[in-house]
């Protein structure tokens, strides 16, 4: 029986896609490489050193750890300045209404997100108090497609991974989830991927599994 369920952040609570898009876009313009929106589609659910390692793939010259560093620290900073521009009017269509119903029918609810900005991001659209738990890119080393950070938050909530669901939009957080032995529940573009235990078009269809 499913007791609580995990939501992933970016792309499942409030998109921020684009603003991730503008700040890789500003370090890959200032190294001279190429890159799109269709790579940045593969940055989703990727940590940002894993994410850099992606970006890095279409670069003319290798580059040492403390450059990467360096590039990740200034990506993040523009990125930070990015997230000033988020509000509550950036949650995502059926967000509220299915926390608020999982709530009323006694279900946890925790985040389990790759990001190292989650609580500010959380702040930002005004649901930093909303959720039961929240793990993210600061819990663990590993990041999606490992569990890690799905496993923590179960932890956290104090429930059996296998009493858990996971609300994701990417492969990489679909495939944490099944290797976490959690219910994979697939929104937007998740919807793709084979492993997912459910797909939904919209958010407000998963409350049919409670
Ligand atoms: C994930 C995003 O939620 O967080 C990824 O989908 C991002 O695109 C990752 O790279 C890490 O984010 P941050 O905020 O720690 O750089
Ligand atoms: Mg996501």
């Amino acid at each position: 029986m499913i007791q609580a369920v995990i939501f992933d952040l970016d792309g499942v609570i409030v998109s921020t896609d684009e603003l991730h898009y503008k700040a890789w876009k500003y370090i890959a313009d200032q190294e001279g490489i190429y890159f799109d929106h269709v790579i940045n589609h593969r940055l989703r659910g990727v940590s940002r050193m894993d994410s850099l390692n992606i970006i890095l793939e279409k670069a003319s010259k290798p580059y040492t750890e403390e450059e990467k560093l360096k590039l990740a620290t200034i990506k993040n900073d523009y990125y930070v300045t990015l997230l000033a521009s988020l509000t509550p009017k950036d949650i995502l269509e059926d967000v509220n209404l299915v926390i608020d119903t999982l709530k009323q029918k006694g279900i946890k609810i925790a985040i389990g997100s790759s990001s190292k900005n989650t609580k500010k991001i959380l702040k930002q659209i005004g649901l930093d108090q909303t959720f039961d738990e929240i793990a993210d890119g600061n819990d663990v080393t590993r990041s999606k497609p490992e569990p890690d950070v799905f496993l923590k938050a179960a932890k956290k909530l104090g429930i059996d991974p296998e009493n858990c669901a996971v609300v994701e939009d990417a492969e990489a957080g679909i495939l944490a989830a099944k290797q976490a032995k959690m219910t994979a529940i697939a929104v937007s573009d998740a919807r793709k991927s084979h492993l997912a235990d459910y797909r939904f078009e919209q958010l407000r269809k998963m409350l049919a599994l409670f």
